[in-house]
C-alpha cells in the first residue's frame, strides 16, 4: 500500500478497541506507517505485530494501569520498563444500538471514554483521539426518518440525537474537550461515517439497487484504511485543541448523482453551498481543510457503476 512520508516521526501508541471491525484495520495502518501499538481491548487481535493487553476500559483502575504499562510483544524482552507512550487512539465503544440493551451501550460508551480520556491526560499523554459517530447528527437512529435542519452535514451542526448510543458519543465528546480544557492538550474526535473493509465493496451493487437504503446515514463510508490515514494525520498535527471531524469519503455510495438523491430523499431541505457531481452529503471538508484529509480509496476504484 502507497504511503505519504510522515511529518514526523512515528511515536508510541496506546489503541483501545483495535480488535474491532475499525480498530484492526487502523493499528495495521500505524504499524505499516511506523508506529509501536499496543491494543487494549477485551478480545485478542490476531496481528504478529500488536499484542493486546486484556483491558475493560469500564474499569477505571484498569485504563490507568494499561496506559502506563510496558508496550513490547514479549515477556522475556530485554527491558519491560513502560516506555513514554506519546498517544491515545480510543476505538473501544459498543458501536451502534440493538447490540445491548440502551443503558449498557450509554454505560459502557460514556464511562469508558471518561476513564480513558481521564487517565491518558493525567499520565500526561499529550495527544487523544476518540471514535465519535455521525450518528450524533441524530439522524440514523432517530425513531422515524427525518429531514436534517441543512445539508451537507458538517462540524457546525447542533447536534441532538434521541438514541443512547449516538447521545453516548455527544457525551463523549464533551469529555473530550473538557479534558482538552482541563489539560491544555489536543483531543480529537472523529465522526466516523459508515466504515467500509476492503471485502464490504462487495456490497456496493445491493446498495445501487435500493437508493433510499443509506438514506439516513446521507450515503455515507469511509473506507478503513482511509480511516488509517486520518488517524495517522491526527497524530501527526498538533495545536489544534478540542476538534470534531467529520470522517467520510469525497463522494456518496450511491451511483446516483448528489442531486438526484437530495431530490428523490431530501426535496424539502435546504443545501448549504453548491455541490459536486456526486459529492457526500456528510462533508468532510474540515478535515481536509485543516488537515489535508484526501480520501484514497473511493468505490469506484473498485465497483463497476
Ligand atoms: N463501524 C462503523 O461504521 C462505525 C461508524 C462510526 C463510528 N464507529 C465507532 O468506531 C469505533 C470502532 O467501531 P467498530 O465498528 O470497529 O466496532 P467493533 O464492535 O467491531 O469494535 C469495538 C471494539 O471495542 C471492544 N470493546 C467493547 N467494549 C469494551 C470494553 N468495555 N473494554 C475494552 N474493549 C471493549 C470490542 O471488543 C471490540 O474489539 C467505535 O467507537 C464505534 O462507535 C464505527
Amino acid at each position: 500500500m502507497a504511503k505519504r512520508a510522515n511529518t514526523r516521526p512515528a511515536g508510541r501508541v496506546m489503541f483501545t478497541g483495535g480488535s474491532g471491525k475499525a480498530g484492526k484495520h487502523v493499528v495495521q495502518y500505524l504499524v505499516d506507517s511506523g508506529y509501536q501499538v499496543l491494543n487494549i481491548d477485551t478480545k485478542p487481535l490476531d496481528n504478529p505485530n500488536v499484542r493486546t493487553l486484556i483491558t475493560d476500559i469500564t474499569d477505571s483502575g484498569q485504563v490507568f494501569n494499561a496506559l502506563s504499562s510496558y508496550m513490547g510483544l514479549h515477556e522475556f524482552d530485554p527491558s519491560l520498563r513502560p516506555q513514554q507512550v506519546d498517544a491515545v487512539v480510543h476505538f473501544a465503544a459498543i458501536p451502534r444500538i440493538m447490540i445491548t440493551p440502551d443503558n449498557e451501550v450509554f454505560r459502557v460508551n460514556a464511562l469508558g471514554t471518561y476513564n480513558v480520556v481521564e487517565a491518558a491526560t493525567k499520565l500526561g499523554i499529550r495527544k487523544i483521539i476518540v471514535a465519535s459517530s455521525e450518528t450524533t447528527y441524530g439522524l440514523v437512529f432517530a425513531n422515524e426518518p427525518k429531514d436534517p435542519e441543512y445539508l451537507p452535514l458538517d462540524e457546525e451542526y447542533d447536534v441532538n440525537p434521541m438514541d443512547s448510543y449516538a447521545l453516548s458519543k455527544i457525551v463523549n465528546e464533551q469529555t473530550a474537550r473538557a479534558f482538552a480544557t482541563r489539560s491544555g492538550y489536543d483531543i480529537y474526535a472523529l465522526r466516523i461515517g459508515n466504515v467500509i473493509e476492503p471485502h464490504e465493496y462487495a456490497n456496493f451493487p445491493k446498495f445501487f439497487a435500493d437508493p433510499g437504503g443509506r438514506k439516513r446515514i446521507m450515503w455515507s463510508y469511509i473506507d478503513a484504511r482511509d480511516l488509517g490515514e486520518m488517524t495517522r494525520l491526527c497524530l501527526e498535527k498538533d495545536g489544534l485543541g478540542y476538534q470534531a471531524f467529520n470522517v467520510g469519503n469525497d463522494d456518496c455510495s450511491s451511483d446516483l448523482p448528489t442531486a438526484e438523491l437530495l431530490k428523490r430523499f431530501y426535496p424539502k431541505v435546504k443545501v448549504k453551498h453548491k455541490l459536486g457531481k456526486y459529492e457526500c452529503l456528510f462533508s468532510n471538508r474540515k478535515a481536509r481543510n485543516l488537515l489535508g484529509f484526501q480520501p484514497q480509496h473511493s468505490w469506484r476504484k473498485y465497483v463497476k457503476a
